[in-house]
């Protein structure tokens, strides 16, 4: 399926599922002076949850990010890794007050497993460690065998709030394992690993505090979802390549630098082609 097909039909869901098609918003935030970059796709709607009136309550988008500096920035792990990028395209479903955990995370089972037909079998879960609401979702409505289903703390777990302070909450993520090949072999790896088998691709977050400049946490106004999937790496699931740089996304792009450098992708020099995809990418 290619990436444009991807975005049509997350789009489409979401929109039959009675969400408002919003636009991406501006890269660069204009109503929030503590992000430089829009990192998310949650930063627009950041005044919905804490009680700005409301034109919707169910929202859907694809919002071009930028994690190239900061808080929770990517830059770092662009050429390291074959998952991570500065700048992505983020799909993204959002309740204000309206669902919760329940509907959020079957939406997200069902768009995975019907209308994009992935196979279940190699999908794993992660929740919050605390969060026997979410685990029993996976568990009993979806249906998730409990090996899938692994407790994780605040560092994987607990998302937000995007700059210094609003929405924030536990979230709950969906991994595919790519196989032993792709991993480190440790006898620990598992889902959270840093290595490249268990790829997180679906961040489920469940708002339900507003986080106060001091740390302070609140309860929110409205709490509500958060989703964030990444296009790249839901579009190496869905295409029969070995990693993101291989899909639709970048293949034209590493063509061009092959052509303009005179230089061949090889395994050798990966890393260097796939920093210069990533920066011209995100400069454009
Ligand atoms: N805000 C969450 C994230 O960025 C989910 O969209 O991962």
């Amino acid at each position: 399926m290619k990436s444009a097909e991807i975005r049509k039909a997350f789009l489409d869901f979401f929109k039959q599922k009675g969400h408002t098609i919003v636009k991406s918003d501006n890269l660069v935030p204009q109503k929030d002076p503590s992000l430089l970059f829009t990192t998310a796709g949650m930063v627009q709607f950041k005044p919905l949850w804490i009680g700005a009136p409301l034109e919707y309550s169910r929202a859907v988008s694809i919002q071009k990010c930028l994690r190239a500096g900061g808080k929770g920035s990517d830059l770092e792990n662009v050429g390291k890794t074959l998952r991570h990028h500065t700048f992505f395209e983020m799909l993204g479903n959002f309740s204000f007050g309206d669902y919760f955990k329940k509907e959020a995370i079957e939406f997200a089972w069902e768009f995975l497993i019907h209308v994009l037909k992935i196979d279940k079998e190699p999908l794993w879960v992660s929740v919050y460690k605390n969060d026997d609401e979410a685990y029993d979702i996976w568990h009993k409505v979806i249906g998730l065998p409990k090996g899938r289903i692994v407790r994780l703390g605040d560092k994987d777990n607990f998302w937000g709030p995007a700059g210094d302070a609003g929405a924030c909450g536990p979230s709950s993520e969906i991994y595919i394992d790519l196989g032993p090949k792709k991993g480190c072999g440790r006898p620990d790896c598992s889902v959270g690993c840093d290595c490249e088998r268990y790829l997180e691709f679906w961040n489920i977050v469940f708002p339900q505090f507003d986080q106060q400049k001091d740390g302070t946490r609140l309860a929110l106004e409205r709490r509500g979802i958060d989703t964030g999937m990444g296009l790249e790496r839901l579009s190496f699931i869905m295409q029969d390549v070995n990693n993101n740089y291989e899909t639709d996304l970048f293949k034209p792009i590493i063509s061009a630098i092959q052509k303009i450098s005179n230089v061949k992708y090889s395994t050798a020099n990966k890393p260097a082609f796939h920093v210069i995809a990533d920066h011209i990418r995100a400069l454009t």
